[in-house]
Formats: structure tokens, sequence, C-alpha cells
């Protein structure tokens, strides 16, 4: 018998498996990717949407306050709730209540280079530590009961030293994906995303899903990330501002008939 929540959404079996290969998900863009703006891209393609990032200790301390970058409506699912954090407990804590808001699955921001964040050893500080890592992930795999899925940067400093271990960690807790956006926290935004490591993180880990993330900007360069990386997924962020149509346009390349020809439809890569 379908749930109220799983006819609304028409996609049942994506839900109960909650399987990211061959999606195309929305980047969270905080103060940009709220529940309207979510299920704008969900009407117009997108597979997959994510709040903007929440703070674990917030959550529990000031519930009220925090929840309102929480709210999330049936139409919008598959949804996650992403959370920052540094504490082990207090993300365990925060991913029990995500499952208990109805979220489909849960992220833990290990990325975010702002230094509000990284000053209290959370987002990408958690490059440095890769140990605190796998603990965090840990922690949220044992108490959200529903999938836990990380996003990091290639490393803390100029160089991108640390994903390749932090990925270890979280995979070895037990998390279903890993989003890895291919800039240093100390590059913040500037020059390119280097692809080459979202295709080294793929080949160290071939049999795990990873989630591409960085300067997909044209509809064909969501096919060619797929085609030159090998991952399994392609997280779109500033693309979709002002044109979310680009869903719809990067899954016709995918599926384009001649060219990259069905990416998504290839062995190990379900389009389901
Ligand atoms: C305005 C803005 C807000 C962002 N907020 C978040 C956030 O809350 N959580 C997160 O993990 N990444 C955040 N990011 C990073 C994006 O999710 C994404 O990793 C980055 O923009 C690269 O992807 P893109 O080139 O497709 O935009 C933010 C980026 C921007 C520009």
């Amino acid at each position: 018998m379908l749930s109220a929540a799983d006819a609304l959404c028409g996609n049942v079996r994506y839900i109960r498996r909650m399987d990211f290969r061959g999606k195309l998900i929305l980047a969270p863009l905080a103060g940009i990717t709220d529940t309207t703006f979510r299920l704008l891209c969900r009407e117009n393609g997108a597979d997959a949407v994510l709040t903007e990032m929440a703070s674990a200790k917030g959550l529990l301390m000031q519930p009220e306050r925090t929840r309102r970058f929480l709210e999330f409506r049936e139409e919008e699912r598959p949804v996650g709730a992403q959370l920052f954090g540094a504490s082990p407990d207090e993300i365990g804590e925060a991913a029990a209540a995500i499952r208990a808001m109805g979220f489909d699955f849960v992220d833990i921001n290990m990325g975010c280079p702002v230094r509000k964040v990284t000053g209290g050893g959370a987002g990408a500080a958690l490059l440095s530590n890769p140990v605190l890592a796998g603990e965090i992930a840990a922690a949220a795999v044992r108490r959200a009961g529903i999938p836990v899925t990380v996003k990091i940067r290639s490393g803390f400093g100029k160089d991108p030293d640390s994903y390749l271990d932090v990925a270890r960690a979280v995979f070895d807790a037990g998390v279903s994906a890993v989003t890895l956006h291919p800039r240093t926290r100390s590059q913040m935004f500037s020059g390119l995303a280097d692809w080459s490591h979202i295709g080294a993180l793929k080949r160290e880990f071939p049999g795990r899903v990873i989630i591409g993330n960085g300067d997909v900007r044209l509809p064909r360069d969501a096919a060619r990330m797929i085609a030159e990386t090998g991952c399994d997924a392609v997280m779109v962020g500033r693309a979709a501002l002002g044109n979310l149509w680009i869903f719809q346009a990067m899954r016709s390349e995918l599926f384009a008939p001649a060219g990259q020809a069905g990416l998504l439809a290839a062995p190990g890569r379900s389009a389901a």
C-alpha cells in the first residue's frame, strides 16, 4: 500500500532504495535553495534536491529557529537535509531528528570554506581530520536510519591532498555516496574545479557511488563530466540560478542518440 507521500512524488522506487546513480541533483546553495526553488528544480528535471546547510548544534539547541531552513514539501521528494557540525554526538542526534522530520536522506557538509563554519572544526576543517570525519559519518549512519551522504572538497590548504583519505574514512563508516567539489578550501570559488580528482576518486572507489560537482554550467557539461570522470551522478548548483530548465536540457544531452549517447543507461549507471 502506497503512502500519500509516495503517491504524491510518483517516484516510489527511488525513495525506498535511494539509489543516487544516474541522477541530476540540485546542490545546496545557502540563501537560495529554499523549498520553492527546490520544488521548481524538481518540476524542471532535477532528480533529487537538498536543503542548504543547517547547524546540527542549532537544530538541537534552537530547533524552532533552525527548522525554518529545513522546511520541505512532499512534492520535493526525494529531498535531503544537509547538516554541518564537528561533534559526532551532535551530528548523530541531529541526523535522527532529520529522519523524524521525514527527509529521505541526510548529507553531511565537509566542504564549507567559510570561517564561521571551519573555525568551529566543521565543514572543510574536517578535510584535515579524516579520523573525526569518519567518526561523524559513523554517528550519522548509526542514528539516521536513512541514507547518509557526505559532500567534500579536495583539500583544506593549497593542495588537493586529503579527499581520498576523507572519502575512505566516510565510506568505511557506511555512507551511501560521496560528492566531490574538486576545489580546495583555500581556493574558495576561484579557478576551475579540477575534475581529474573526481576521476581519481572514482578509480579509488570503483564500487562506491561518487557524485561529481563543480562548474557544470552548460547542458553538455553533465555528460562530459560523466564521460571524463566515470562519476555516478552529477550535482549542479550555480548553473540552476535563473535557469531551472538546465536539468531538462542536461537530461536531453545525456540521453542524446548521437555523440554522448546513453551515458546514463550504460551498465552500472542505471537510469532508474
Ligand atoms: C551562494 C552559495 C551557497 C552555497 N551553500 C552551500 C551549502 O549550504 N552547502 C554546501 O555543501 N555547499 C554550498 N555551496 C557550494 C555548492 O553546493 C557547490 O558545491 C559549488 O557551488 C560548486 O558547484 P557549482 O559550480 O555547480 O555551483 C554554496 C555555493 C554558493 C555559490
